[in-house]
């Protein structure tokens, strides 16, 4: 006995070691992604220097209207430098971000500058599907953008990436390391084309949008709208007379099985008939059978006299209580009012934003560009969020545009002053060439687009045909005899239908009279159909030619009206790690287009050798850089300062200082509501955690 509980002691001993073990190591296995970082080279002059803004003047657009929202932004150049700036003006501010990286397929569509091949491929190098470090090469470019760019998402901030099979294993792993698991939102299909000769085990019409939170339980579910045309019918009676609803749900679900034995009851129909899904014996249960109704019977018992809808049917998959095929079928009825509270959850496939869509609204405005996006994918991601109309969206891989176009438009919808900060690299001069002038071509058609006075001026000899067409038809006397007649048949129904009656109060005459008229016209018609039969087969044809000519119609894009500033990296400085004063000044000297953009106060007013002034579109807000490190021209810049339109409501000053010292004090004479900051050292720090970080 002793020697038993011995051994059992034993047993437990090794087993509790054995536990300690593998707890230990699962704190030291990781689980995750695995790749070979492959540094990345930058261009020349970026190496050693410090990331900032240079505004291109000459390539805004500056909006027509006074009190028009804040520009949208558009960045030109890397996007890892783009993103370093953006988190100094845009830490925890991005409302949504979308993004359609490089599918790294395998073709020509990622493009990789190694650092350890320099010499050999300065300007970088196509990743081929047989290189061996194709994924470590896309990981080492999309962690480090992923990276910065969460830094950017607010707290309800939620980030939508489009991807090919090639990469979303990888990135799904990727983002659950960044975003974390707990924040991933969903992972949809999309399916971009219908036909494809592609594929040798299946043919490709898909790719994905992963989607993930900032912080998950910070944000709404998401919500699809509701199709308003689908409630066409209005409800006559009862509390709930003059609300629209649709009854096209069937009560009966073939699909529902044995499961649920409590929805198959027999349900009495307004002919005092009873029916059932199909049965196989009419006993208590009726089990047996394909279907079952959508409810249980208490909630049936419970709404049967207001939404069941009864409709006679010669296909009703019903049976009735005899075996034979009901002549009923059952529906439910949806209020508009109901179904637009309730919203419905978007399924996690999207089958209605083909590619051949994005292909088509890009040619409308003229321009090609390889593999773009819809814009009304974006917009249907930005309208599911459920976000206000004034959100900023972010695409960091912006290519042709599209999510500007879909921010614009949306805009313009709903007049909303959402702002969209566009970066993508200018390869092929494309930041220029194709999203900067989609851009000028939807602000004014007109003026950018090449082709829009040749396809305007066959849009009007259309109209035109089209207005001659329109005379041509006839209108039969039939209709307007037809009209008369209902009007005097109307008028006889406020007889009295006796005679006697009618003698007594003196209508007799009046009555005959009436009726003579009635008879009068239905002759007439009778007379006339023929010709109207004629008139109706020559206005048949005549429509038939008008809807030819609509078909004819080029779509031609509405302005619209909007600002944006373009920008284009520059660098200044040293390397993070070696900041000497020189360079303070200088970084001071050429962050203005930098704190601009982060106060939102983005029109510069004047620049000399010591301070620069910007307002903001609707003028009530001011900013002021003062970047000399020496005050003596400190009185002067506050002369400007007062000296700004008496429309300023708010200034926001900052001084250079070599530290973060509060220069308050030194506009305490200000009655103005003004707010004073350091510069440069908040960039600095951000730029420090940022590369530090790196690596
Ligand atoms: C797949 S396209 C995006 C297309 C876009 N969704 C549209 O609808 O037009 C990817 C774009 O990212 C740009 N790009 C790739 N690497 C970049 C980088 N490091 N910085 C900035 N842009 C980059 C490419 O030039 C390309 O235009």
């Amino acid at each position: 006995m002793a020697n038993d509980i011995e051994k059992l002691l034993n047993e437990i001993k090794a087993l509790r070691q054995e536990n300690k073990k593998l707890n230990n190591a699962i704190k030291h296995k990781k689980f995750g992604l695995v790749w070979m970082d492959v540094p990345e080279a930058f261009e020349k002059e970026s190496v050693n220097k410090i990331p900032l803004l240079e505004e291109k003047k000459d390539l805004q657009i500056k909006s027509k209207n006074k009190y028009a929202n804040e520009p949208h932004i558009l960045l030109e150049g890397d996007n890892f430098h783009s993103l370093t700036c953006l988190n100094y003006t845009h830490k925890n501010s991005i409302d949504i971000i979308y993004i359609d990286p490089p599918y790294n397929t395998g073709g020509d569509d990622f493009h990789y500058k190694d650092k350890r091949m320099l010499d050999k491929y300065p300007d970088g190098k196509v990743v081929d599907k047989d290189d061996p470090l194709r994924h470590s090469k896309w990981l080492s470019f999309m962690s480090k953008r992923l990276e910065l760019s969460k830094n950017l998402l607010n707290k309800e901030g939620v980030i939508f990436i489009s991807i090919g099979e090639d990469e979303l294993a990888n990135l799904k792993l990727l983002c659950n390391q960044i975003f974390k698991e707990k924040n991933f939102l969903g992972l949809v299909s999309r399916v971009q084309k219908r036909g494809s000769d592609l594929g040798d085990y299946f043919k490709p019409t898909v790719d994905y949008v992963l989607a993930y939170a900032k912080n998950k339980t910070n944000i709404a579910k998401f919500k699809i709208g509701v199709d308003e045309s689908k409630f066409k019918k209005i409800e006559i009676e009862g509390p709930r007379k003059g609300e629209f609803y649709e009854d096209s749900k069937s009560l009966y679900q073939s699909s529902l099985r044995d499961l649920r034995p409590n929805q198959k009851y027999p349900i009495e129909c307004p002919d005092g008939t009873f029916v059932l899904p199909p049965y196989k014996v009419f006993d208590e249960i009726h089990r047996e059978g394909e279907g079952r109704w959508r409810w249980t019977k208490d909630t049936y018992l419970e709404k049967k006299d207001t939404i069941l809808v009864f409709k006679k049917t010669k296909n009703s998959p019903l049976m009735d209580q005899n075996g034979k095929k009901s002549v009923w079928n059952i529906y439910t009825k949806r209020y508009l009012k109901d179904a637009q509270k309730k919203g419905n959850v978007p399924p996690n496939i999207f089958e209605e934003f083909l590619n051949s869509e994005a292909t088509k609204e890009l040619g409308e405005l003229d321009l090609s560009f390889s593999y773009p996006k819809p814009t009304s994918l974006i917009k249907h991601l930005i309208k599911i969020t459920q976000k206000k109309n004034n959100i900023k969206v972010l695409d960091f891989f912006a290519g042709s545009g599209t999510t500007g176009q879909a921010v614009l438009e949306l805009n313009e919808m709903d007049q909303g002053s959402r702002q969209f900060i566009l970066c993508t690299n200018n390869e092929n001069n494309i930041c220029r060439d194709v999203t900067l002038e989609r851009m000028k071509r939807l602000y004014d058609p007109a003026k950018y687009l090449p082709t829009y006075k040749i396809k305007n001026q066959k849009n009007e000899k259309i109209k035109n045909e089209i207005k001659s067409l329109k005379e041509k038809l006839k209108i039969s006397v039939v209709d307007e005899i037809n009209e008369e007649l209902k009007e005097l048949k109307e008028l006889k129904k406020s007889y009295p239908t006796k005679k006697a009656e009618r003698l007594s109060k003196n209508l007799e005459e009046k009555y005959q009279l009436l009726l003579l008229k009635i008879r009068n016209l239905t002759e007439k018609i009778i007379s006339k159909k023929e010709d109207a039969k004629e008139i109706q087969q020559h206005n048949k044809k005549i429509v038939a030619e008008i809807s030819k000519l609509e078909k004819k119609i080029i779509n031609l894009n509405k302005p619209l009206d909007f600002s944006l500033k373009y920008y284009a990296m520059k660098f200044a400085g040293s390397a993070i790690s070696h900041i000497t004063d020189d360079d303070k000044i200088a970084i001071a000297y050429n962050a203005g287009e930098l704190v601009a953009i982060s106060e939102n106060i983005m029109f510069e007013t004047f620049k000399n050798n010591y301070s620069q002034f910007f307002i903001n579109s609707t003028q009530e807000k001011c900013l002021a850089i003062y970047f000399d490190e020496d005050l003596d021209m400190l009185d002067e810049f506050k002369e400007n300062l007062r000296n700004q339109s008496t429309s300023i409501k708010k200034s926001i000053v900052y001084m250079f200082s070599w530290g973060a010292e509060d220069y308050s004090y030194l506009f305490d004479e200000f009655n103005l509501n003004i707010v004073v900051k350091p510069i440069p050292q908040p960039i600095l720090e951000i730029y420090k955690k940022i590369y530090k970080a790196e690596k």
